[in-house]
């Protein structure tokens, strides 16, 4: 591990705006921020909310890494913030945050983001070399059948001779997902920054930034054709101005899957709100808007933020759920809650075992029964989280823990209560209430997905694998539905103080206001107070 000097102390406190992807159950994640805590001040760092002698510095994320949940993992008991990284991502490819990362036949493709004008830490120092932008016609790739540690990446340019249209701008704060039934990947929206950044030591970092705004389209790239798509989305206009959601694949409903857009925060500040959902049958290109309800008026509150957000589907199909946690909203959230669907009901769940801080700028994948929350950051910037902070949320005994064991979803009786049926499956409610163009519309695709695992299953073949197994692009096989947190991404650094420990060097550059004044996972014109701000100034937190 000498190749990754700066993470053998276990100082790392919180990894933030990371994305990332899963294949046969081991998640990958890469990018974002990473926040060092370290004893002594030195120029560059900044002190940490409510404690003074605590100093923070700020990296970029370089590591790719990988998380496999094959076996049972109990981070209560052990943690290792260096024996997940399997690469690092050479200097001259743009280090971002907040882009999209997916899997498709054992290669992480790697797309979009922001530069994070954080220094680059590498090979023991900090790099003063000049970076550059992001650029939307290139896109890395690697391998995943590279040993450990000695694996290369592929930079890749995008190709119009082969049809694929011309991308102008490396969007952030969108939302990305991919789907293996169709071989695509999508990226919603976002917006365009460059922030700005000058080294200290003379030499040049990054050019001046611009006004950020936003973008109006869906990118997708169809791994089949090699082809890159940048649509329009008329359909839902209000879709065009909205980014920091969340977008989650649902396997096995219409004949490629759907994508289901739930969360996030309009350019003019106001939040979306949970009483709608966007749903995207990927076969037929069509956006449609679907009320959802809660039996009692009280829904999920509005939020961005990089909240986690996972699917998985009743062995029977006859249920589809969403599992959302955390994200911002006047702080980080806590409390679980279920989206069921085709009912579209919301239903808070068990939250035991939670985050004691919270999360936001996390992500979240699903792998067997298990709603896994990688890394992201809690309320206090200075505290870290404990045991690694990857938290385990077990969908069928609605609990978190920082333990994982592989297991097979069943409906909760929470659940289950509501929508008729039980463990397996059965459901009895087809269609949310009081829709009647339901019917005709997404519930289609609800029903025949019903229809067809029940064929399945009549005709003695299993029809679908529950639990764990997946293939090789991504996509967690039948019971299970790939889930994907929105944005932003990972997961709880683990504080681990070592004794002598030392933290890493002060950084060689003086950030643009933008940079100190923006949150790892919010647009600028939010009202509300933003973290990084909060964090760094002692704003107050409940
Ligand atoms: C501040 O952080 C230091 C170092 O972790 C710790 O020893 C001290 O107890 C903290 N003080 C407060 C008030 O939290
Ligand atoms: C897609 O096209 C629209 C309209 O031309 C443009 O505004 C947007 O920036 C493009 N998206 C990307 C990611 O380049
Ligand atoms: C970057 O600049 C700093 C400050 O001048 C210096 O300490 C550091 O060694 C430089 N890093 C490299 C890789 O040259
Ligand atoms: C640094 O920036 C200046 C002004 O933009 C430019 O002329 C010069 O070539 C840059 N130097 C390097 C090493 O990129
Ligand atoms: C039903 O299953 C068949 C075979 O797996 C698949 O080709 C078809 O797309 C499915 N139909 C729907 C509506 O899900
Ligand atoms: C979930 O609950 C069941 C029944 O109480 C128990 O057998 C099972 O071990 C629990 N699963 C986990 C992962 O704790
Ligand atoms: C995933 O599993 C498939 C099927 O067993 C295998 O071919 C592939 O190499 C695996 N991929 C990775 C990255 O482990
Ligand atoms: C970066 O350098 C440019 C050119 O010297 C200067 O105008 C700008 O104010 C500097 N920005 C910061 C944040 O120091």
């Amino acid at each position: 591990m000498a190749r990754y000097p700066l993470l053998v102390t276990g100082s790392l406190l919180w990894l933030s705006g990371l994305v990332a992807t899963v294949v046969n159950s081991t998640i990958y994640t890469i990018g974002g921020t990473a926040y060092y805590w370290t004893p002594k001040y030195t120029p560059g760092y900044q002190n940490a909310d409510n404690n003074y002698s605590v100093y923070i510095l700020k990296t970029s994320n370089s590591f790719l890494r990988a998380l496999d949940l094959s076996k049972p993992v109990d981070f209560g008991a052990e943690f290792s913030d260096t024996a997940d990284v399997i690469s690092e991502l050479p200097f001259e490819i743009p280090h971002v945050k907040l882009g999209a990362v997916w899997a498709d036949q054992n290669k992480i493709y790697y797309w979009g983001g922001e530069l994070e004008v954080e220094p680059v830490y590498m090979n023991g120092a900090f790099q003063n070399k000049t970076r550059e932008w992001p650029d939307p016609m290139k896109y890395y790739t690697y391998d995943l059948s590279q040993p450990k540690g000695s694996g290369e990446w592929q930079t890749v340019s995008i190709s119009m001779a082969r049809g694929s249209d011309v991308l102008t701008v490396s969007p952030s704060f969108g939302s990305y997902t991919y789907s293996a039934e169709a071989r695509k990947a999508f990226y919603l929206g976002g917006m365009f920054r460059r922030n700005e950044l000058n080294n200290t030591d003379g030499s040049n970092a990054t050019r001046a930034g611009i006004e950020p705004y936003y973008v109006g389209s869906m990118v997708v790239y169809d791994a089949v054709q090699n082809v890159w798509d940048n649509d329009t989305i008329a359909t839902a206009m209000e879709l065009n101005d909205v980014v920091d959601g969340a977008m989650v694949y649902v396997a096995g409903v219409g004949e490629k899957g759907i994508l289901v857009r739930i969360g996030g925060i309009y350019t003019n500040g106001d939040l979306l709100s949970f009483d709608t959902v966007y749903v995207y049958d990927i076969a037929a290109n069509i956006w449609h808007r679907q009320p959802t309800t809660s039996k009692t008026n009280i829904f999920p509150e509005s939020r961005w933020g990089g909240f986690c957000a996972g699917a998985i589907a009743a062995s029977d199909k006859t249920s589809f759920t969403i599992y959302i946690y955390g994200g911002y909203a006047h702080g980080q959230k806590k409390g679980t809650w279920a989206l069921t669907m085709p009912y579209f009901q919301w239903i808070p769940v068990g939250s035991s075992g939670e985050p004691e801080l919270g999360h936001s700028s996390t992500t979240c994948q699903v792998v067997g029964g298990t709603l896994v929350m990688v890394r992201g950051r809690g309320v206090w910037i200075h505290r870290g989280d404990t045991n690694g902070g990857s938290y385990f949320y077990d969908m069928t005994n609605l609990t978190w823990s920082f333990k994982y064991q592989p297991s097979e979803y069943q409906v909760p009786k929470t659940i289950s209560d509501v929508i008729g049926g039980n463990g397996q499956g059965h459901a009895t409610i087809t269609g949310p209430t009081d829709d009647k163009s339901f019917a005709e519309g997404l519930g289609r695709l609800f029903t025949a997905a019903a229809a067809n695992a029940t064929r399945s299953t009549g005709s003695g073949s299993t029809g679908y694998s529950k639990g764990g197994s997946s293939n090789s692009t991504g996509a967690i096989a039948g019971g299970v539905v790939g889930g994907v947190a929105g944005l932003a991404i990972i997961w709880a650094g683990i504080w681990v103080l070592m004794g002598t420990h030392k933290g890493p060097p002060a950084p060689n550059y003086q950030e643009g206001w933008l940079a100190r004044q923006e949150i790892d996972s919010v647009p600028i014109q939010i009202p509300v107070h933003e973290l990084d701000n909060t964090v760094v100034q002692g704003g107050t937190h409940q």
